[in-house]
């Protein structure tokens, strides 16, 4: 392992990837192509809307295309679906994410199913998944795409090591766990999953070498639920109220009590979510390269 600071820092990492990128935006352009991403986002879940205005800014900064289709709460799946079905046949989209949650009466899978696999920047579309299982290139969801990129930039050798993901939502806990398990260069982890129906979490995250904490639940992780040394990749970010009547980001690992006992940690804000947007900016330049 090869760490300067064990703060692995995405802001820092991000902003190397945004200048790699800059070049291949550079070609596209010159082909009158500029990479365009197509947001839609249901209803107005607060954090949902943050998420998509942090996405849509960073197109903005970097020049490159970003527009959000709003619907309201009561949106049908026909409607949703009509939409996609437009986006998919418009040439100058060339990415179509839709913001998850979705309202209750809205079955996710039939609408993440109608986007065409070739716009898929999220990496959602079950083709998409399917080719990730079986290891072959698809696009990657940006957040565990985000992961695996500290791990190749810091050096950090998963191969043989005990990778423990708390959490298996189709956003990151399933996909990381398929990543970090798969036989290439910077996975090759043995891989345990755990979630709500694992009777004792605490007891496989203090084997962990890696810890990936994917569950929404603040300062979940204490010094005392890890060895010594061990990795801290923190998706986790939860917002709890503070003493000055206002708001704290935090993670879902305690950072102040783990600390002294990692080797390497993913700081909250500043950590895996700013990669997660790197990664959508990667992939939707990657969905426009398919025209050159
Ligand atoms: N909701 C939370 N994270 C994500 C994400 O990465 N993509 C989408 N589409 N929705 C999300």
């Amino acid at each position: 392992m090869n760490i300067d600071s064990k703060i692995l820092s995405g802001l820092d990492l991000s902003k190397i990837i945004y200048s790699q990128l800059s070049k291949r935006i550079e070609v596209l352009k010159s082909q009158s192509i500029i990479p365009s991403l197509a947001v839609i986002l249901v209803g107005d879940n607060s954090a949902s809307k943050i998420y998509v205005n942090n996405k849509t800014k960073r197109f903005t900064q970097l020049g490159l295309n970003s527009s959000t289709v709003n619907f309201s709460i009561d949106v049908t799946e026909q409607e949703l679906i009509n939409k996609i079905s437009e986006l998919n046949n418009e040439d100058t989209c060339h990415g179509i994410l839709v913001q998850l949650p979705l309202p209750k009466h809205i079955n996710s899978e039939k609408i993440l199913l109608s986007i065409d696999p070739e716009k898929d920047v999220d990496g959602f579309h079950p083709f998409n998944l399917g080719k990730l299982a079986s290891g072959n290139p698809t696009f990657i969801p940006c957040t565990p795409k985000g992961i695996m990129r500290f791990f190749e930039h810091y050096a950090i050798d998963i191969s043989g090591k005990h990778v423990v993901v708390v959490g298996r939502s189709n956003i990151v806990g399933r996909p990381i766990s398929i990543l970090t398990s798969l036989k290439n260069k910077y996975s090759n982890a043995t891989t345990t999953i755990c979630h709500s129906g694992t009777s004792d979490i605490y007891h496989y995250t203090k084997m962990a070498d890696v810890v990936i904490l994917a569950l929404g639940s603040p300062n979940f992780l204490k010094s005392d639920h890890i060895k010594d040394g061990s990795i801290i990749i923190d998706v986790g970010i939860n917002r709890i109220k503070n003493n000055d009547n206002g708001y704290d980001l935090v993670g879902d690992a305690d950072y102040e009590s783990v600390i002294d006992k990692v080797s390497a940690i993913t700081p909250v804000p500043g950590g895996v979510g700013p990669m997660t947007i790197a990664m959508l900016v990667e992939n939707t330049i990657e969905a426009s390269e398919r025209l050159l």
